[in-house]
């Protein structure tokens, strides 16, 4: 995975940092006026949107078929999200059970493109489960 340098001082959120090369980029957006609350911030409402849809692709490759959310186990705004700001959706499996699987994504934000800053934003702890036509769990399949 690239490695993107990150020229910032002081506070430790903007800390040189190197987008994760042990999860798979699962979702690349950038937020549009529309999805900002009265403060000109990404509304928080969007950002979990967006982590529920990312967390859901591992989980569905690995359910090879229908899934749903069944939690949102932790979820944490560290950095608030701004209108240009390009976010990118890292995934990892953390758990597959016997219907379940539970995913950990983190989002990262790449903005100021004059003088890139890469900024952690987002980190979610999300479980899927496997489902048949009937909505009823299903095992996930073993190969
Ligand atoms: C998901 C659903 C099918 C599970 O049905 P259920 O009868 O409660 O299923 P179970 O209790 O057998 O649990 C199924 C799996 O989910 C896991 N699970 C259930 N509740 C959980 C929770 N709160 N946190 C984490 N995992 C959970 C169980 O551990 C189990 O995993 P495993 O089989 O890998 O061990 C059902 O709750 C449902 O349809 N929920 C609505 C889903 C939905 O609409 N999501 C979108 C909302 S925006």
């Amino acid at each position: 995975m690239a490695e993107i340098q990150v020229e910032n001082p002081m506070p430790d959120s903007l800390a040189p940092l190197r987008l994760p090369d042990d999860r798979q980029l699962v979702l690349r957006v950038m937020p549009m006026p529309a999805d900002a609350n009265g403060n000109g911030d990404i509304f928080g409402g969007w950002i979990m949107a967006q982590v529920d849809i990312a967390g859901a692709v591992l989980p569905a490759r690995i359910a090879k078929g229908r899934i749903v959310t069944v939690a949102v186990n932790e979820f944490i705004f560290k950095q608030p999200v701004s209108i240009s700001d390009l976010l990118s959706f890292y995934a990892k499996v953390e758990r597959i059970g016997k219907t379940s699987v539970t995913v950990n994504v983190e989002v990262y934000a790449e903005r100021n493109p004059a003088n890139l800053q890469v900024v952690k934003v987002t980190e979610a702890n999300l479980t899927y489960v496997a489902i048949d036509k009937d909505g009823k769990p299903r095992l996930i399949p073993t190969t």
